[in-house]
This record gives C-alpha cells, sequence and structure tokens, in this order.
C-alpha cells in the first residue's frame, strides 16, 4: 500500500498504471470503522485499484468546534486500509488542497441542499461538493463510494455528478450498523456509556416506523416519532421526516411507483447522530 500527501505523486503514480486499469475510490475523513470498510471492501470487488482518501474537509464544518475535535487516528486507519488491501492512500494536508484559499465553491443542486440537513449545518453541502469535486479531479475513478448512511450527501454528489458531466459511477452502499442496531460513525466513540446504550432507540424507532408506513400516513407517523422521543430523556429530536428518495421533499401522501425513505437526526448528549431506512 502506498500512501501520498502530494497531489502531484498521487497523480503521477496514477498516470502510470496501464490504460483501462479500473480505479475505484472511497474519499473519507478517516476514523475508520467498519462502515468505511465496508465501502472498501466492495470497492476492492469492483476495481483493479482501490484509492481511499483521507482528509478532514474544514469548509464542510459548520461549526469551528466540530472540526477541532474531529478524531485524527491516522496509524490506526493505516493498519485498518492495509488489511482490507487497499492500495493507495492519498492524505493530503489543507494546504495541499486549499492552498491559502480555505472557500466553498457554491452549488446548485436543484434544492437537494435546502432539505433536512441542508436546514441545520449552514454552507455544509457547498463544502462537500467542493472537496469530492476537487477529489475526484486528481483521482479520476472509474467507480466512487458513498455510504447510504449520509443519503442526502449520496443524493448530492449524484447530483453534483451529473450537472458537471464528471464520467465517474456513483455507488450507493448499505449503512453498516453495530449489533444492536445503531448506525456506525466515527462519532459514536465520543459517546458517554449512557449515551451510547441510549442510542440504539433511534434505528429501533426507524424501524417501527416503517412498519407503520404500510397502512398509516406520514403525518401520523411523524407525530408519534416525535412523541415517542418525548420520553427518552437521553435523546433530543432534532428531525424526523418522511421524504421521497430522489427529491428528498417530505410528503404528506403516498404515490404509487416512488420510493420513500424517513430521516432522522437525534442528539445524544452533545454528539449529533444521523440515521435513515427505505420504506
Ligand atoms: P466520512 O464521514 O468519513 O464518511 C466516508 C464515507 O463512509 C461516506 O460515504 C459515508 O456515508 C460512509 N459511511 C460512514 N459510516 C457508514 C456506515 N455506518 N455505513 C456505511 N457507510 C458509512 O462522508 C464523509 O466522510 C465526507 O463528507 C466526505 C465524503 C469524505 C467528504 O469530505
Amino acid at each position: 500500500m502506498l500512501v501520498f500527501a502530494k497531489i502531484k505523486s498521487v497523480q503521477q503514480k496514477l498516470s502510470s498504471f496501464k490504460k483501462g486499469t479500473t480505479i475505484g475510490f472511497v474519499p473519507t475523513m478517516g476514523a475508520l470503522h467498519k462502515g468505511h470498510l465496508s465501502l472498501i471492501e466492495q470497492a476492492r470487488k469492483e476495481n483493479d485499484i482501490v484509492v481511499v482518501s483521507i482528509f478532514v474537509n474544514p469548509t464542510q464544518f459548520d461549526k469551528q468546534e466540530d472540526l477541532i475535535n474531529y478524531p485524527k487516528t491516522i496509524d490506526q486507519d493505516l493498519l485498518l486500509l492495509k488489511s482490507v488491501f487497499c492500495d493507495i492512500v492519498f492524505a493530503p494536508s489543507s494546504q495541499e488542497i486549499y492552498a491559502d484559499n480555505v472557500k466553498s465553491q457554491s452549488f446548485n443542486f436543484d434544492g437537494l441542499e435546502h432539505q433536512m440537513e441542508g436546514k441545520f449545518r449552514t454552507g455544509h453541502f457547498d463544502g462537500v461538493g467542493t472537496i469530492v469535486k476537487r477529489l475526484f479531479e486528481i483521482v479520476r475513478p472509474n467507480k466512487a463510494y458513498f455510504g447510504e448512511k449520509d443519503f442526502q450527501q449520496l443524493q448530492i454528489i449524484k447530483k453534483m455528478v451529473e450537472k458537471h458531466h464528471i464520467p465517474v459511477k456513483i455507488i450507493a452502499c448499505d449503512i453498516y450498523r453495530e449489533d444492536d442496531g445503531l448506525a456506525m460513525s466515527s462519532r459514536n466513540a465520543r459517546l458517554t456509556l449512557e449515551h451510547r446504550k441510549a442510542a440504539p432507540f433511534i434505528y429501533k424507532t426507524l424501524k417501527k416506523a416503517k412498519i407503520k408506513f404500510g397502512t398509516e400516513n406520514a403525518l401520523n407517523i411523524v407525530k408519534w416519532v416525535e412523541n415517542e422521543f418525548k420520553n427518552q430523556p437521553l435523546l433530543e429530536l432534532e428531525y424526523f421526516e418522511i421524504a421521497n428518495e430522489e427529491t428528498l421533499k417530505t410528503i404528506e401522501t403516498k404515490s404509487l411507483n416512488q420510493k420513500y425513505r424517513a430521516f432522522i437526526a437525534v442528539f445524544a448528549g452533545k454528539i449529533r447522530l444521523i440515521d435513515n431506512i427505505s420504506l
């Protein structure tokens, strides 16, 4: 496994492969866990070369505090990446990516950016778009892998690729969960013991909402979820929405031939957790 910090050197390596070599790319912010590894394993199966980037992207953090507190575990990350047979790691500095202009490009994602996470994290998706576009330009992958854990991010990346005619296939990967159902996240390690014990309630509620979706209308389910969380002193619901998978717009009534998903954001103490389920 080769590790590069410079754009030039990683590009030099990538251009040395013979024509037709397929490149699978998994962008990450490090602090790797089994959720990330599941993306890399899928990329391994489908490509000749697997490239993983590790970059804690400053422009996608709306709170400076979150950027500073973001876990950095590069040594352990590299060991994990070796264990899943990653070929190339690209771990640049902020200076290498942004030089002295740490700013986002501004994107129009046809409204996807104004839903859910977009309402609560100002500028977040401009930051994500900026870095992912830049990384695609550097790595030029055939396929890039994104987790459904961040479903809105996944849809936004698909939209960006389509609108900017970027020649890469975006592959959606299932949410990887702990045995008790909690979606894996680098943030889980920051939960207190009692918040960690309370957190599986999030997925349990999503599963019940899915069952209810068979017979009840969306508005009632939203009210039901809001009530459920009122009885959970350790968990504070930020939003629960039932939305169309393509537009991410909240729905009130179902129509045939459309796919729907329930989305949730919850504070467990200071830690904000998100999850979603296909309905
Ligand atoms: P990060 O949070 O490190 O996540 C990297 C990728 O791993 C994302 O596609 C995310 O959806 C996926 N992932 C995280 N937890 C997962 C889980 N439990 N199951 C399945 N996939 C999971 O998302 C980012 O970084 C950044 O925004 C990035 C795209 C790298 C741009 O900076």
